[in-house]
């Protein structure tokens, strides 16, 4: 039985003030719903959100010892050098981070990260103790020419060449159609299936099947309240990965509880 996950995806919002208050906010919706907090507990879902680099600390503190996972929105593969703006494992260890979202489509785009930037990315996440939400998706303009399966297939044997099969397990996926990013237009919980049922597919051919099952698969794009649910009941979505909607602790608690 895999767990739900379910994470937010805070991009470029929440200072370490708003962080903090956002965190505490959260935490009291999850400790005051024993349903909820019984799940957390039986590792039947896990909640984890990804603030800026600088309102990690802030939400580590805010959070204490209540079960709320703490990630970072990227990582470098180097543990330190000349490589500026950039942060490592160890630095995001430090400060209290356990995951690292890659690959995320705006990262892939707007910053113009490749596949070869990530694939280090990945492989050095893993080797540092950092579990990775690595990130896959493609642009309508794939979608519409009947590209979709290539450009998955080509991001994520590219992203996680050379991982070994040990490590393979511990990878976390996020399928993010990069046209229902930000944009209200969700993929039908349908398509959204197809797509991570073939995430699974691949990921049993260059590993192995137990593997594949293991590997946790979340969707993300446009994911709310209202469609949370019928995504996260698909075979093959283990999880979501949520931006807007998760900025509002009272959302992104309505948003956990479908995960149960
Ligand atoms: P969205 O973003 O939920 O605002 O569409 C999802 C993401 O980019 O992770």
């Amino acid at each position: 039985m895999r767990k739900k996950f379910i994470a937010g995806n805070w991009k470029m919002f929440n200072e370490p003030t708003a962080a903090s208050e956002f965190i505490k906010s959260y935490r009291k919706l999850i400790e005051s719903d024993q349903t909820v907090m019984a799940s957390i507990k039986e590792g039947k879902i896990e909640a984890a959100v990804f603030p800026p680099f600088v309102s990690i600390s802030a939400a580590v503190q805010a959070k204490d010892n209540a079960p709320i996972t703490i990630g970072a929105q990227n990582v470098h593969w180097e543990d330190f050098g000349a490589y500026t703006g950039e942060i490592s494992a160890p630095m995001l260890k430090e400060i209290g981070a356990t995951h690292a979202i890659i690959g995320h489509s705006e990262r892939r785009h707007i910053f113009k990260e490749d596949n070869e930037m990530l694939n280090k990315r990945v492989k050095a996440a893993l080797a540092k103790g950092i579990t990775p939400i690595f990130c896959v998706g493609e642009v309508l303009a794939d979608r519409e020419n009947g590209k979709t399966f290539d450009v998955i297939k080509e991001q994520l044997t590219e992203g996680i060449k050379g991982v070994r099969s040990g490590d393979a397990a511990k990878i976390i996926m996020a399928y993010e159609p990069v046209w229902a990013i930000g944009t209200g237009k969700t993929a039908s919980a349908e398509d959204a299936q197809e797509v991570c049922g073939y995430i699974r597919n691949e990921l049993a051919k260059m590993f192995d099947e137990p593997t594949a099952q293991i590997v946790l698969i979340l969707y993300g794009g446009s994911v709310k309240p209202s469609n949370a649910r019928s995504i996260l009941e698909q075979a093959d979505i283990d999880g979501v990965l949520v931006g807007g909607a998760s900025l509002q602790p009272d959302t992104f608690f309505d948003i956990t509880k479908a995960g149960i």
